[in-house]
């Protein structure tokens, strides 16, 4: 006979982070260091992905509004409200996965005037960013896989070669995730990259902002917030 399920699957519950990693990584600060140079990171932008994101940037330039990301936007809760929220800013809301996209873009039809989903790989969007100086206001990174194996570092964000690009482009960057050991790290880095004071807080929203969140919340997570505003 089958166990009984606890939770059906509609309640969707999610298990908290389970790692074998139980404090920052011991390498994380030989990565950082070997990153901290912009340079290091030169991969090719592809010809089609440099096409859409020159039509983008065409796009949130003729709206000449205030640009706020949402990297990793995933099922596009986080976008849509964000768009309704913030009406006079457009809103670029990335995601490597069309089925992700394509679903937020069904659900919630006619989707705002001022958010653009978009389907690209993070770092290249970082670097186009980058390159062409684009102006933006707030990046939200929220709920990014975490990877929790300790030989997982390097799929973390911020032991990507991308992450001096990453904290370089936008005055405000947001990082929202429910392992504390990943606020942790991340905060670590900016702090080493950017030379400022960077913390790392517990988070309670008053009502979720993205799917994930909504998912940690109902499933009793603690969530936690790094929020980096840059100086000038
Ligand atoms: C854990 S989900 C979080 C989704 C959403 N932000 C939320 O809070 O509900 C992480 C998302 O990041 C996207 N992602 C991961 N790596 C990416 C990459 N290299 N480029 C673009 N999107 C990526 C995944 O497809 C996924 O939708």
């Amino acid at each position: 006979m089958k166990p009984r399920m606890l939770y059906s699957v509609e309640d969707n519950l999610s298990k908290k982070v389970l790692s074998n990693q139980q404090s920052m990584h011991p390498n994380l600060a030989r990565v950082s260091n070997k990153h901290k140079d912009l340079i290091k990171y030169q991969n090719p932008i592809g010809a089609e992905t440099a096409r859409i994101l020159k039509a983008t940037q065409e796009q949130v330039e003729r709206h000449a509004r205030p640009l706020i990301m949402d990297c990793g936007c995933g099922t596009g809760e986080s976008a849509i409200r964000l768009a309704k929220k913030l009406a006079d800013h457009t809103i670029v809301a990335v995601d490597k996965s069309s089925h992700r996209l394509s679903k937020a873009k069904k659900k919630y039809l006619p989707l705002p005037e001022n958010l653009i989903f978009l389907r690209a790989n993070l770092p290249d969007i970082w670097l186009y960013a980058y390159r062409h100086k684009w102006n933006i206001k707030k990046q939200y990174l929220l709920y990014p896989n975490p990877w929790p194996k300790q030989e997982q570092l390097m799929r973390r964000w911020h032991a990507h070669p991308i992450m001096p690009y990453l904290l370089s482009i936008g005055q405000n960057l947001e990082l929202r995730t429910n392992w504390k050991i990943y606020a942790l790290e991340f905060a670590w880095v900016a702090q080493y990259f950017l030379n400022k004071k960077v913390e790392v807080h517990g988070w309670l929203p008053k009502s979720p902002i993205s799917n994930f969140e909504m998912k940690y919340l109902k499933s009793g997570h603690t969530l936690y917030r790094v929020n980096i505003v840059k100086d000038d």
